[in-house]
């Protein structure tokens, strides 16, 4: 059977590295970056794709690019996205700008230019990367929160939209996992964070991917406008 294409936003930040690499065996890859590396090695099967997700038309002509590349997008996940540290009375326009124009425009644009080509298809799976920090609110997070909570929203619409086209629409609001933006955060507030977490411990990469694999097969197809919340007991 052809394999399926995925289109991967943020696939050089620490999480999107991760999934490339666990999801290219089984689908085709169309990876985006913005100033990253590419890290997988390019073929037929997997090519990598450069836009500063923050212009409408840099998207457009992305889309275009993916299509012609591999014929057709089955699976778009809007992963790539941007923290910022501030108490909201600290928070400078442009931050609160910044975030909210690559964490949730850019999926609502992304979402926009790939659907008209889902709906050509009739199937196809759509899945937005938010935070557990969209349903608890965290200290210093107002600009992350919003937009991922803003994601959520997007997703409910998208799914209602998309339903009658046999094409899903999905959040996964995922709690602190072992890569990525984690990173930036001090050592020994990592230690209070994973003490919070039920499980006591970070999550693993291959979650996230194996529920992608999930919502975007036959078996998952069925599942549509859910917050599906991987976070260890964080949030339920
Ligand atoms: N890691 C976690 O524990 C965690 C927890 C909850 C939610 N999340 C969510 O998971 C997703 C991935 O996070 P991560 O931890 O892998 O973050 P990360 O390592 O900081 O990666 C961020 C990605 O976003 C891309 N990006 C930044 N600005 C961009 C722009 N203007 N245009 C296009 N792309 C841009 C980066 O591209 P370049 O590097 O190429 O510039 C990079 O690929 C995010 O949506 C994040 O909110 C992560």
């Amino acid at each position: 059977m052809e394999k399926k294409v995925i289109l991967l936003t943020g696939a050089s930040g620490g999480l999107g590295r991760e999934l490339a690499r666990l999801l290219k065996d089984e689908f085709r890859m169309a990876l985006h970056y913005y100033k990253g590396e590419k890290e997988l090695e390019e073929n037929a099967d997997c090519y990598y794709f450069q836009a500063d997700l923050r212009q409408e038309s840099e998207i457009q002509e992305m889309i275009k690019k993916v299509i012609l590349h591999f014929g057709q997008i089955d699976i778009l996940i809007n992963n790539a996205g941007v923290s910022h540290s501030a108490m909201t009375w600290k928070t400078e326009s442009e931050a609160w700008k910044n975030t909210l124009a690559i964490n949730l425009d850019a999926p609502f644009y992304l979402a926009k230019a790939v659907i008209p080509h889902l709906r050509e298809r009739k199937g196809g799976s759509i899945i937005n990367i938010s935070s557990v920090v969209a349903q608890t609110g965290y200290i210093g997070t107002s600009a992350y929160a919003a937009s991922k909570a803003g994601l959520i929203g997007l997703t409910k619409s998208l799914s209602k939209e998309l339903a009658h086209f046999q094409i899903n629409a999905n959040v996964l609001a995922l709690g602190y996992f072992n890569t990525g933006m984690i990173e930036e955060v001090p050592e020994n507030q990592l230690d209070d964070i994973v003490n919070q977490i039920p499980m006591n411990r970070l999550g693993e990469p291959n979650l996230i991917a194996s529920t992608i694999k999930w919502l975007s097969s036959d078996e998952g197809a069925y599942v549509t406008g859910q917050t599906i919340n991987l976070n260890g007991g964080l949030y339920s």
